[in-house]
């Protein structure tokens, strides 16, 4: 593991222990959302823009709790980065967002791109993960997998 891969560790693992602590018996899905958009907002200098869009049902995803400029309030399951996300419940890594049609931009300084699906225990879609960084290639696997185990602090 290089040093700067080292950091990103140290940083997750810093974060899961606030989280833990943070969200322990909480339920309530709004509240878990706006608790994780503002520890991962002030937790990584490369994170821009951080926030969840839900599944609100009729293949539609909806704001919810995000740290950052405004975003983008209704997202069909059919458009963007984060409704393929929705479709194929598949964590989607952008590198560079201008190199792919289907992004939609928010702000004209997001470089690069990571959404994740957040699934209940059932293992269908609440909600969908949206972090932008105005860094080029932002994210890594080290990212996706740490962000993947958001998941469960909606498994209750
Ligand atoms: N870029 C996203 C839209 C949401 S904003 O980035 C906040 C997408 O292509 O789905």
């Amino acid at each position: 593991m290089s040093r700067v891969e080292k950091m990103a560790d140290e940083q997750y693992n810093q974060l899961f222990k606030a989280l833990d602590s943070l969200c322990e018996g909480e339920t309530d899905q709004i509240t878990l959302m706006a608790t994780i958009a503002c520890e991962l907002y002030h937790a990584f200098d490369r994170f821009d823009w951080v926030g969840f869009y839900r599944n609100v049902g009729n293949e539609t995803l909806k704001v919810g709790p995000y740290q950052g400029s405004h975003g983008c309030l209704t997202i069909p399951f059919e458009s963007g980065v984060c409704g393929k996300c929705a479709r194929e419940k598949a964590v989607q890594n952008v590198r560079d967002v201008n190199a792919i049609p289907h992004h939609i931009a928010c702000s004209a300084t997001t470089r690069s791109e990571i959404v994740v699906p957040i699934l209940d225990g059932r293992g269908d879609l609440i909600a969908v993960l949206d972090i932008d960084s105005n860094t080029p290639a932002a994210f890594d696997e080290l990212d996706e997998e740490n962000l993947t185990k958001l998941t469960r602090y909606f498994r209750s």
